[in-house]
Order: C-alpha cells, then sequence, then structure tokens
C-alpha cells in the first residue's frame, strides 16, 4: 500500500457534509472552490487535479470547479510554469487565470478547501459566520495523520516540491471525490 492510498471512509458524517447531501437534494451540481494565497500555484493545480479524478469517475458533469486566491498580486495571470509544466507530465492542461476570492463566492460555492491555515484564517475573516461551514482545510481530505497540516506552499521552492505537491493534491481530491460520492451513495 503507498503511501498515498485512500483508506477507509470516516462513518460519521460532518456538518459540511450533510448540508453537502440536503443540497444535492436540491441540485444536483456540487459547485467546490479551492482557494489558495496567490491562485498560481497550489489552488489551480487542485482544480484541474480534481476535474481530472471526476472525469475518470465519469462524473464530471456532478461537479463544478474553480480556484482563487486570497491576495491579489497576480490577479489576471496563467499559473506558474511549473504549476503548468507537473500538471502537463501527468496529462491535464492547466489554462486559467488567477483571480481573487470575493464575497459572492462564499454564498455561491458549497464547499471552499483551503490550502493551508492563514489561507483558512483569511477565509473565516471575509466569509459570513452563516457560510463557515463550508470552509475546510484541503488536507482534511488526506490520511487521518495530515488532517489539519497545510499544503506547503511550493512558490518559493524547487521543481521537486512541485513533484510532492502533485501526489498530495492528488490523493487529497481522490479521496474529496470519493468522500462526496459516498456521501450520497453515488460511489462509482
Ligand atoms: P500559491 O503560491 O498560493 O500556491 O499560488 C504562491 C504564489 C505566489 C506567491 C506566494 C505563494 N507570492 O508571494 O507572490
Amino acid at each position: 500500500m503507498s503511501s498515498h492510498d485512500t483508506g477507509s471512509h470516516p462513518e460519521v458524517l460532518d456538518e459540511t457534509e450533510i448540508m453537502y447531501i440536503e443540497k444535492k437534494r436540491q441540485s444536483p451540481i456540487t459547485n467546490i472552490l479551492f482557494v489558495c494565497l496567490g491562485n498560481i500555484c497550489r489552488s489551480p493545480l487542485a482544480e484541474a487535479i480534481f476535474l481530472s479524478h471526476a472525469c475518470l469517475a465519469g462524473v464530471e458533469d456532478q461537479f463544478k470547479v474553480d480556484s482563487a486566491g486570497t491576495g491579489r498580486w497576480h490577479v489576471g495571470e496563467q499559473a506558474d510554469p511549473r504549476t503548468i509544466e507537473i500538471a502537463r507530465r501527468n496529462g491535464i492542461t492547466i489554462n486559467s487565470l488567477s483571480r481573487q476570492i470575493t464575497n459572492k463566492d462564499f454564498k455561491h460555492y458549497d464547499l471552499i478547501l483551503a490550502m493551508d491555515q492563514s489561507n483558512l484564517l483569511e477565509l473565516q475573516t471575509r466569509c459570513q459566520k452563516k457560510y463557515h461551514y463550508k470552509l475546510k482545510l484541503m488536507r482534511t481530505y488526506d490520511k487521518l495523520e495530515s488532517h489539519g497540516a497545510d499544503v506547503p506552499d511550493p512558490y518559493w521552492s524547487s521543481d521537486d516540491g512541485f513533484e510532492q505537491l502533485f501526489k498530495m493534491l492528488s490523493f487529497c481530491c481522490l479521496k474529496l471525490l470519493t468522500s462526496l460520492m459516498v456521501a450520497t451513495d453515488e460511489s462509482p
């Protein structure tokens, strides 16, 4: 078993999952937003990997995904070339442009996944309390021992950091997809 196998599913649903099931009864589409600081490395990669997993599972029509940054330094820019390259090497195309999160996002998205604690804090500060249940850390969908940990910011790291980033996000995205499918008992 590799260190990033999806493992077993949690048996107790949390508040986000209960709201997700409730919402799914009303609309078949789940809107997911991935958030990091600059929206050029981690969150566009998470968005593209999740969509790729959903396509492979044949359930892409059930999800609308996007990504955003808490900061606005890179608004309008393409993803970091290292992000585009690691995705390309794994058969995934990234052509998103960076954008900053807006107040409307908190209402629109069902699940908003922050890449690290600092992003999460920023989201909690900006988001109305009634939507706080939508905010989660990305690594909530990693192995149990990594819950609460950050997806490390790779911006200042080597290409090797992007290799590790891809593996970590791929694992988390697969677990996220599986847990959403299990929550509504629609696992492929
Ligand atoms: P990201 O990485 O949050 O994963 O997109 C970063 C991109 C840019 C910067 C920091 C992190 N920056 O300082 O410009």
